[in-house]
C-alpha cells in the first residue's frame, strides 16, 4: 500500500487548517511533522502546540519526525498532542530501544530514522519492535533540497531488512512525482513530500501524481 505523508514544513502557516484540510481532501494518508530543536539539526520548526492544535480539525494519521537532540524528553508531550507515530533519529539518542518502548507504551507506532551517511545495519537489533523506517534522502534539516539519488540502494537494503515483517519504508527529503517512483522500485511505500506539495500549482493534483507513480513502481515489484 503506498501513502503519500504531506510534510507541513513547506505549508502556508497563515491557513494551516484550510492547508490540512486541502491534503485531506486531495487523498493524502499521513500527515509529516518535521520537530527541529536547532541542535540535532541547524534549524527551527514547530512543537507539540503546533501538532495539537491541528488534531482537532483532522482525521489523518500524525507522523511525526523527531530531529531533535534527547528525543525521550519529548515523546510524551507528543503523545498529549495528538501524535499517532512518532520518528526518532537513530543519530539522536544514546538509548534507541527505551525511546521506541516509550512510545509504544503510550500506544503509538514507533519508527527510526537514518541520516543519509548512516548504515542499515543499525537497524538489525530494532527490527522486530518497530513500525517504520524512515530513510531521509536529503540531509535532514531543511525542505526544498534536492534528492540524493545515491540513497537508492540504501531503500533495497531496508526492503530486504524488512522481509515479510509489517514495517512501513519510508522516503523524506526531495520527494516529487518522479523521485517517489524511483523509491517505491527500490522498496519505499511511504512519501513524504513538502515542497513538491506546498509549492505546486496544483497541491491536490501533485499528492495523487505522487501517489499514482509510487503505485505503478510497487506493482511491479
Ligand atoms: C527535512 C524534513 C522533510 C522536509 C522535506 O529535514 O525531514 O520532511 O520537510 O521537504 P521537501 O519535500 O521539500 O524536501
Ligand atoms: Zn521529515
Amino acid at each position: 500500500m503506498i501513502l503519500v505523508a504531506p510534510s507541513l514544513l513547506a505549508a502556508d502557516y497563515g491557513c494551516l487548517r484550510t492547508q490540512v484540510k486541502m491534503v485531506e481532501d486531495a487523498g493524502a494518508d499521513w500527515l509529516h511533522f518535521d520537530i527541529m530543536d536547532g541542535h540535532f539539526v541547524r534549524n527551527l520548526s514547530y512543537g507539540a502546540e503546533f501538532v495539537r492544535q491541528l488534531r482537532s480539525g483532522s482525521k489523518l494519521f500524525f507522523d511525526v519526525h523527531l530531529m531533535v537532540e534527547e528525543p525521550l524528553n519529548f515523546i510524551e508531550m507528543f503523545k498529549n498532542s495528538g501524535a499517532d507515530q512518532i520518528t526518532v533519529h537513530y543519530e539522536s539518542t544514546a538509548d534507541v530501544k527505551k525511546c521506541l518502548n516509550l512510545i509504544h507504551g503510550y500506544g503509538m507506532k514507533a519508527g527510526i530514522s537514518l541520516k543519509p551517511k548512516t548504515s542499515t545495519d543499525v537497524l538489525i537489533p530494532y527490527l522486530d519492535i518497530i513500525d517504520n523506517i524512515l530513510v531521509m534522502t536529503v540531509e535532514p534539516g531543511f525542505g526544498g533540497q534536492k534528492f540524493q539519488s545515491e540513497l537508492l540502494p540504501k531503500i533495497t537494503r531496508c526492503k530486504n531488512m524488512v522481509g515479510k515483517r509489517n514495517i512501513t519504508i519510508e522516503v523524506d527529503g526531495g520527494i516529487t512525482e518522479k523521485t517517489s517512483a524511483e523509491c517505491a522500485a527500490n522498496g519505499a511505500n511511504v512519501f513524504v513530500a513538502g515542497s513538491a506539495i506546498f509549492n505546486a500549482e496544483n497541491p491536490a493534483e501533485m499528492i495523487k501524481l505522487i501517489k499514482k507513480s509510487g503505485e505503478m513502481q510497487w506493482q511491479q515489484l
